[in-house]
């Protein structure tokens, strides 16, 4: 075993076993070895932080400026408050600062890394280091024990115990990472609940009359979803097996099999701007109108799917007002989501009804942490799952 920062370390008692070194465990476990705890920190991977890594494209949206509760979906919406209000984006960003790690706002609120992901990782690894954490990469959990106020977990061959034990496993988005619901089975294995999971911030397919979308594959265009009350306005992105693009991977982690999605693809346009185009452009056309705003296969087959052709001037304001309705609102019946093997990230988990939102401790189980994706609090894309692994982190730490 060895210590975060890579000396040998001798294996003494601990105070606490956090459970998976993503951005959760590495960053709990470095608080609470910074507040004296003795930390083993049990990664089954070779390495730890591997989705911080591929987060961002790269660079790692590690905060939103804007977080905010409204912004996280789980069954409880105001289990994550406590913890976000404690540890801020602010508090994350001087972290960041302090660390020397240049970084900008890219749109909406998200903060990247200018140079890497993996300054983030060092960052943490840093701190880790500086916490005195043990970490163990490469084990499997073979066995956890609970007996006389101690867990016992057996890993890669040898038994470590400790009066406290953090759950920061994550959820099961991207299975080919080594993501499972090994977090579920094991909060199960204490009597806590879990809130049915599904993948989110996910791309969904298309299927019957929609299908003819796909031909569109690759072209992208500004609009509204919405589904529901909720409405995101950011890029969509056609795909061959249908919508992507922020605004769809924000709106499928509302989204419901038999639900549709509503896409507004002129969100700029006021009511009643095709008659008045029909007045002022009589020779104009719908397609030609489109190809104005929006990409020309996007406005081809938009056109051909509103059946207003020929010149506008041959059109009653009616048929207008109707295409013009319909582009507004297109109503999109999507088949289902591309699944855990492309969602950025898991709807439900452990639940919070169990959970302290001040600790993130088990009500029922006195030393049993649950924290990060693992948890039934999900964020919007854009930097938010990162605050809250940051956050409810921050707040078991201060616990431990
Ligand atoms: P995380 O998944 O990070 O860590 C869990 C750790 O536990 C892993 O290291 C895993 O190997 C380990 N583990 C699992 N089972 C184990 C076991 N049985 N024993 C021991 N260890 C085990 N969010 C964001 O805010 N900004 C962004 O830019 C992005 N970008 C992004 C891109 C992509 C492609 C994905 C898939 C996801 C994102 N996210 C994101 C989401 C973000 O990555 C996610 O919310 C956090 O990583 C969750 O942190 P956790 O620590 O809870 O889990």
């Amino acid at each position: 075993m060895a210590g975060i920062g890579g000396r040998a370390t001798m294996t003494p008692g601990y105070d606490a076993i956090v459970l998976g070194a993503g951005a959760a465990g590495l960053f709990c476990a470095a608080l609470a070895g910074q507040r004296g705890r003795r930390v083993l920190l049990i990664e089954r991977a070779d390495a730890p932080g591997k989705k911080i890594l591929i987060s961002g494209g790269g660079r790692c949206n590690f905060t939103n400026i804007h977080t905010a509760p409204d912004r996280y979906l789980s069954a409880n919406p105001h289990f994550a408050k406590s913890a976000l209000s404690r540890y801020t984006a602010r508090d994350f960003i001087d972290l960041v600062d302090r660390h020397g790690i240049a970084w900008h706002e890219k749109t909406l609120g998200q903060l990247f890394c200018d140079g890497s992901a993996k300054q983030i990782v060092a960052m943490l690894r840093d701190e880790g280091a500086k916490g005195g954490v043990d970490l163990a990469l490469g084990r499997q959990i073979a066995d956890i024990a609970h007996a006389d106020g101690r867990f016992r977990v057996t890993h890669g061959g040898r038994t470590d115990a400790a009066p406290a034990l953090v759950i920061a496993t994550g959820g099961p988005s991207i299975p080919k990472m080594g993501a499972t619901g090994f977090a579920y089975d094991l909060a199960r294995q204490f009597g806590l609940k879990v809130v049915e999971p599904r993948p989110a911030l996910v791309p969904l397919t298309l299927g019957g009359e929609d299908v003819l979308f796909r031909d569109l594959s690759g072209v992208a265009a500004d609009v509204v979803a919405r589904c529901g009350k909720t409405e995101f306005r950011e890029a969509a992105l056609f795909t061959h097996r249908g919508l992507s693009g922020p605004a769809i991977l924000q709106i499928s982690s509302y989204w419901r099999h038999g639900d549709e999605i509503g896409i507004d693809f002129l969100p700029e346009r006021a009511g009643g701007w095709l008659p008045a185009a029909k007045r002022a452009h009589p020779r104009g056309t719908v397609r030609a109108l489109l190809r104005d705003a929006l990409p020309d296969r996007l406005a081809a087959t938009l056109a051909e799917r509103l059946g207003a052709d020929g010149d506008l001037d041959n059109l009653p304001d009616r048929v207008l007002s109707a295409a013009e309705r319909q582009l507004a609102d297109w109503r999109f019946r999507p088949n289902g989501t591309e699944g855990f093997a492309k969602a950025e990230v898991t709807i439900g988990g452990i639940a919070t009804a169990g959970l302290s939102s001040k600790t993130m401790e088990a009500k029922t189980v006195p030393g049993l942490y649950a924290i990060g994706e693992a948890v039934d609090v999900t964020g919007w894309l854009g930097g938010y799952n990162f605050q809250w692994a940051w956050a409810s982190g921050w707040a078991a730490a201060q616990a431990l």
